[in-house]
């Protein structure tokens, strides 16, 4: 898009800002209106486009995630290691293609191999500056063997649009590559363990490694805790930047919270996490 002129960089601004539903900031009187506004107690209007997700019932028996025993995650000497100087685009693609056909692919470290349909390796732009990491696969990313492709994923898309990008500008990948659920029927997706996390992660890590962007977003606690290896909770990181091996990490909200809470406030919050992760790689807003 040419954003060049002034103009269409304020619209293409404030179709951002209407991606996730909020009215672009105003001037002067109008803006004094809008915090006054902001302070009352909101009533939050539903988007006509998107329709309302009740909060998913948390069921405390439900939840509880089987400790299933894992076999030792893959050492650091199982990939060779990188060349000093930065990857070309081509040499990235290469590795992250090598990487998933030769260990992700079959895989069989943790006992979600043996329920899942196909690893979800992750997508997008091998030499991005961004990389959106999520949770793991759910049903859908199971079924297509892509990350992201769900409802979440649909806001996820929205989230990229917004920031000016295209999905295939990005890459998006996710802790786990299996999907971790609870056996139905209806089968449950239930958050990875310790195990499978630890297991699986040295994955991540080197896709990472190999693109080495310019910034993470860390989407929702379990990617947040297990990149800055912290306890802490969602709201004291969220919109903070933090730092993994030197690149900027930006935890902000999951997707799927947003749906289950679509409230102006966490839109907004969202929003604001994008717009530093935007200024940050040199995104014109
Ligand atoms: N889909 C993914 O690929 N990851 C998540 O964390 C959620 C949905």
């Amino acid at each position: 898009m040419d954003a060049s002129s002034g103009s269409a960089r304020k619209r293409m601004w404030l179709n951002s800002e209407k991606a996730f539903g909020l009215n672009s900031v105003r001037a002067g009187k109008q803006r004094a209106k809008a915090v006054a506004m902001a302070k009352a107690p909101a009533v939050i209007a539903k988007p006509a486009s998107r329709e309302f997700v009740p909060p998913v019932r948390r069921d405390p028996v439900a939840i509880v995630p089987p400790q299933m025993p894992a076999v030792a995650p893959p050492p650091v000497t199982a990939f060779a290691p990188l060349p000093a100087a930065s990857l070309s685009r081509d040499e990235k693609k290469h590795l992250l293609a090598e990487l998933n056909e030769e260990h992700v692919k079959g895989c069989v470290r943790c006992e979600l191999s043996k329920t899942r349909t196909q690893t979800v390796f992750g997508e997008g732009d091998p030499d991005a500056s961004i990389v959106f990491v999520g949770e793991g696969p759910g049903g859908t990313e199971d079924a297509t063997g892509r990350p992201f492709v769900g409802r979440a994923g649909q806001l996820l898309d929205d989230m990229i649009k917004a920031m000016g990008l295209r999905r295939d500008q990005v890459y998006i990948a996710n802790i786990v590559k299996c999907r971790a659920f609870l056996q139905g029927p209806p089968p449950k997706d239930r958050p990875p363990t310790t195990d499978e996390t630890a297991t699986c992660s040295p994955y991540l890590v080197r896709q990472l490694e190999i693109i080495h962007p310019k910034a993470i977003v860390a989407l929702g606690l379990p990617a947040t805790k297990y990149i800055l290896s912290t306890n802490q909770s969602m709201s004291s990181m969220r919109g903070r930047w933090a730092d993994w091996r030197g690149i900027k990490v930006m935890p902000t909200y999951h997707p799927a919270y947003i749906l289950r809470a679509y409230t102006e406030e966490n839109r907004r919050a969202v929003w604001n996490d994008l717009q530093q992760v935007m200024a940050y790689v040199g995104l014109k807003k």
